[in-house]
């Protein structure tokens, strides 16, 4: 059941820190918020608080931060950057996976909705459990693998063109927006290995320093790992990053078909 709870008067003269305020500081927003405690045995719930903007900063995370130190100290969120680098503070907001801290509330329109990323295990209000999410991306051994002995100086050098094919990919925050907003994902998560496993994968691919490339693909060649992809495109159009999953995605598929060749 709801559990509504007014964080101020709308007709208060004071805000919440005793501060008079002005009738242009007066600007009253509406959040709801998923509960859940899985050790009070109760199911989940959606509070209601209703705060005024002038009391917090201006992002999502700000509001979330002043709820749990003025209002409510159970609630439970991650967050540490708050510079939109960790990737820990993904959660759907107002229905679109995005980072709390990066998030500008004067961008939602109307009553501010949150929950935690969908189709996960939640470990308490918007804390997904992502064990299974970090096991897919250490499936794909994210790391640079080599055979022929490294250079007297220990650098093994790529060329600029060589680097830029892994720049961007190479800038994923695992923040896990794109995968838990893929349908394909949300039902075959077992052995899907979705748009961020994905994109790690092919990050490694195509470094020109990489000399596993032929296990890389082998182990992809699978009809669920990667070919549950159908290029529903939600994991692009989500990306805090501007990364491109989906695009990371199909160019495994070519070379998957060029080797066959
Ligand atoms: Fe997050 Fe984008 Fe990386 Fe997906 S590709 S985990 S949405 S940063
Ligand atoms: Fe899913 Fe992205 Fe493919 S949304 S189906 S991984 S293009
Ligand atoms: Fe680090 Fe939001 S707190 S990405």
């Amino acid at each position: 059941m709801a559990d509504f709870r007014l964080a101020l008067d709308a007709n208060s003269p004071t805000d919440v820190r005793g501060t008079v305020r002005s009738s242009a500081s007066v600007g009253m927003c509406n959040f709801r918020i998923y509960r859940f405690d899985p050790d009070s045995g109760e199911r989940p719930r959606v509070d209601s608080f209703r705060l005024d903007r002038q009391s917090f900063g201006p992002m999502v995370l700000d509001a979330l931060i002043h709820i749990k130190n003025s209002l409510d100290s159970s609630l439970t969120f991650r967050r540490s950057c708050r510079e939109g680098i960790c990737g820990s503070c993904a959660m759907n907001i107002n229905g679109v996976n995005r980072l709390a801290c990066t998030t500008s509330l004067g961008d939602l329109a109307g009553e501010i909705r949150i929950y935690p990323l969908p189709h996960m295990p939640v470990v308490k209000d918007l804390v997904p459990d992502l064990t299974h999410f970090y096991a897919q991306y250490a499936a794909v051994n994210p790391w640079l693998q080599t055979r022929t002995p490294a250079p007297p100086d220990g650098e093994r050098l790529q060329s600029k063109p060589d680097q830029e094919k892994i720049d961007r990919p190479a800038a994923c925050i695992l923040c896990a927006c794109c995968s838990t907003a893929c349908p394909s994902y949300w039902w075959n998560s077992d052995r899907f290995l979705g748009p961020a496993a994905l994109l790690a994968a092919y990050r490694w691919i195509v470094d020109s320093r990489d000399e596993a490339t032929g296990e890389r693909l082998d182990q992809l060649e699978d009809p669920f790992r990667l070919y549950r992809c159908h290029t529903i495109m939600n994991c692009t159009d989500v990306c805090p990053k501007d990364l491109n999953p989906a695009r990371a995605i199909a160019q495994i598929k070519i070379m998957m078909l060029k080797r066959r060749l």
